[in-house]
């Protein structure tokens, strides 16, 4: 038997130091909980962007300690370069052949009175692809449009560019005159484009270029398939010419991991309803492993797409579409300049190259110069920018005799009306500004619509005091970065379109709407009068964007989600794919930290 239960004094104390020894150690453990969770989360934190030089003379530290954290190398903490992007195909997708496929090519060899001509032409696409390209040791295949083109390939259509300096193939396609006019000047150029810009040119859409269109893509299709050295090659096919390619290198090679970038904005889905063979275009897409746009608007827009025109499951908390039994992902990969660009280096200091442009278009040395650089093209709003002059002029007089604007128009797509009434609208409204305000010899608008090299391009940026860019709608517009790259000298004014890509992430120009003339004319008085100092702080903010987000981290997140797929892909081979595969999709990305 139990004895009574005493409640006595002493048992009452004993009872209470008991309960307060039991609460200091909880209280003792939680501390101790807390801080080993502490010192973890601090451990844990690797927001550390790797210095340049530790990162180039051992890159593959970068990965491994990436990698102690967790997760496979995260594109967010690498410090980006050839030499890493090299480094991440050998560690992460060894011996796999890169092949990208696009329209125009990266050096085009043309007849000229002289002799044979190369020419780089004066796209973004290239100029972002090619320091890629070379670093991968890739093959690029591309159409062959050069006048000599012909000439200097051998006998399996290829050349190693660059010819200074060989480091990749290009592989030259040829097109029949009716194939050049019903796949690029008809369907890609007069229907995607004006459909996926909303500049207000109508698209116009033939079934005999769409059927054009479709053919040229096989025949890519077909050269892709013949240049792999094997099943497995990572293709990057580049934007709006090649919408049906994705789907045609998965029915050959299903192996093949295919990363589709679209250069251009993507519409929304009631614009894009216009499309007569939208679905088609959706399906061929939905063909690549991962789809690439410049921003997540247009990842949203493109999604909308498929959602409202094709039966498929939308992931929207990942971005991926599961669409016929096969997964694509749709990922923002803002494009951008190799840093610092290569031909900054041979250069002349700033104050040299306003001398020398300055000269060349009779300036004097009180004169403001402001430039345009682009193709001569309606979606820059180059018009717009003639008009903003004309409102600064009206409101400011004071800057008559005062400011110059160079704008350099390289010739684009000249054969279509579109381009050709463009040209001649530039030309005279460049008539009339200078009729209006010009005396003595001065002349406010000088249009050069001719190709320059790059070289000549950065000089210029080098010279100008302002740098404007009002597109109406652009993926991203590189000439903004550019012009941020050519500024060492942290000084000058970026005037830049808010309908720009390049708006979202360089901050510190002076944002503005290219419809807007007055607004625009008030923009370019602040850019006109801002201190030096204020223009410091600008540009460096921006050159410090550009510097962190360059060409190589582009390529590089695109690359290292391929690996992921790749890596993914082989586990569930082996794994007999126990795992459904939107699952691992949707893990394998919860942790993806994103590059922008
Ligand atoms: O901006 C879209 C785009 O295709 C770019 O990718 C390229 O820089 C530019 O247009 C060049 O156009 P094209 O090759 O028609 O001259």
């Amino acid at each position: 038997m139990t004895g009574p239960v005493t409640v006595g004094g002493s048992d009452i104390f004993h009872s209470l130091s008991v309960i307060w020894m039991l609460a200091g150690v909880s209280l003792l453990l939680s501390l101790v909980a807390v801080a080993v969770s502490v010192r973890r989360l601090r451990r844990r934190r690797p927001a550390r962007i790797v210095p340049m030089r530790e990162a180039i003379a051992e890159p593959r530290n970068v990965m491994r300690e990436s990698q102690k954290n967790g997760h496979s190398a995260d594109a967010a903490l690498i410090h980006w370069s050839p030499q890493m992007l090299r480094s991440v195909l050998a560690d992460e997708l060894p011996d796999a052949q890169v092949i990208v496929v696009s329209n125009r090519e990266p050096y085009i060899h043309n007849l000229s009175p002289e002799g044979v001509e190369l020419v780089v032409p004066a796209s973004g696409l290239v100029s972002a692809l090619e320091p890629i390209t070379r670093a991968c040791a890739g093959t690029w295949i591309a159409y062959g449009g050069g006048t000599a083109d012909r000439l200097t390939v051998d006998e399996n259509d290829r050349i190693a560019v660059p010819p200074d300096n060989p480091s990749y193939t290009l592989r030259r396609v040829w097109l029949s005159e009716e194939e050049h006019q019903g796949y690029y000047l008809g369907f890609a150029n007069e229907g995607l484009w004006p459909l996926c810009h909303i500049a207000f040119t109508r698209p116009l859409f033939r079934a005999s270029d769409w059927e054009t269109y479709e053919a040229v893509n096989r025949k890519f299709a077909d050269t892709v398939v013949a240049e792999a050295r094997n099943e497995r090659p990572i293709v990057l096919v580049q934007d709006y010419h090649f919408a049906l390619l994705p789907r045609m290198i998965r029915e050959r090679l299903p192996e093949a991991i295919v990363i589709t970038f679209w250069h251009i904005p993507w519409p929304n889905s009631e614009v894009f309803s216009i499309c007569p063979w939208r679905e088609k275009i959706l399906d061929g897409l939905l063909g690549s492993s991962i789809i690439g746009f410049h921003t997540r608007f247009h990842c949203s827009n493109f999604v909308e797409s498929v959602d409202r025109f094709l039966e498929s499951r939308i992931e929207r908390e990942d971005s991926a579409i599961s669409y016929g039994g096969e997964t694509s992902l749709v990922h923002a990969y803002p494009i951008s300049i190799a840093w610092p660009p290569d031909l900054l280096a041979k250069l002349p200091p700033v104050e040299e190259c306003r001398a020398r442009v300055r000269r060349r278009f009779g300036l004097a040395d009180d004169v403001k110069l402001c430039v345009g650089v682009e193709r001569l093209d309606y979606t820059k709003g180059i018009l717009d920018r003639f008009q903003a002059l004309d409102a600064l002029f009206s409101q400011h007089p004071e800057w008559i005799g005062k400011l110059v604007f160079l704008q350099i128009a390289a010739p684009s797509r000249g054969s279509l009306p579109a381009y050709r009434a463009l040209h001649d609208e530039c030309e005279a409204l460049a008539d009339e500004l200078n009729q209006r305000y010009g005396k003595d010899g001065y002349r406010p608008v000088e249009m050069v619509a001719q190709h320059h090299t790059q070289a000549e391009v950065y000089e210029i940026y080098r010279a100008a005091d302002i740098c404007m860019v009002t597109s109406l709608h652009d993926g991203m517009n590189l000439v903004a970065k550019e012009f941020v790259a050519a500024r060492d000298d942290e000084q000058g004014v970026l005037l830049l379109s808010t309908f720009a890509g390049a708006s979202k992430e360089l901050l510190e120009a002076l944002i503005v709407n290219p419809y807007d003339a007055a607004m625009m004319g008030e923009a370019l008085l602040q850019a006109l009068t801002m201190p030096g100092q204020e223009q410091t702080e600008r540009m460096r903010r921006m050159r410090e964007v550009v510097r962190d987000n360059d060409v190589y981290r582009w390529a590089g997140s695109m690359l290292l989600d391929a690996a992921r797929l790749r890596k993914r892909g082989d586990l569930d081979r082996v794994t007999g794919g126990d795992i459904p595969p939107q699952a691992n999709v949707i893990s394998m990305f919860a942790r993806r930290v994103s590059a922008l």
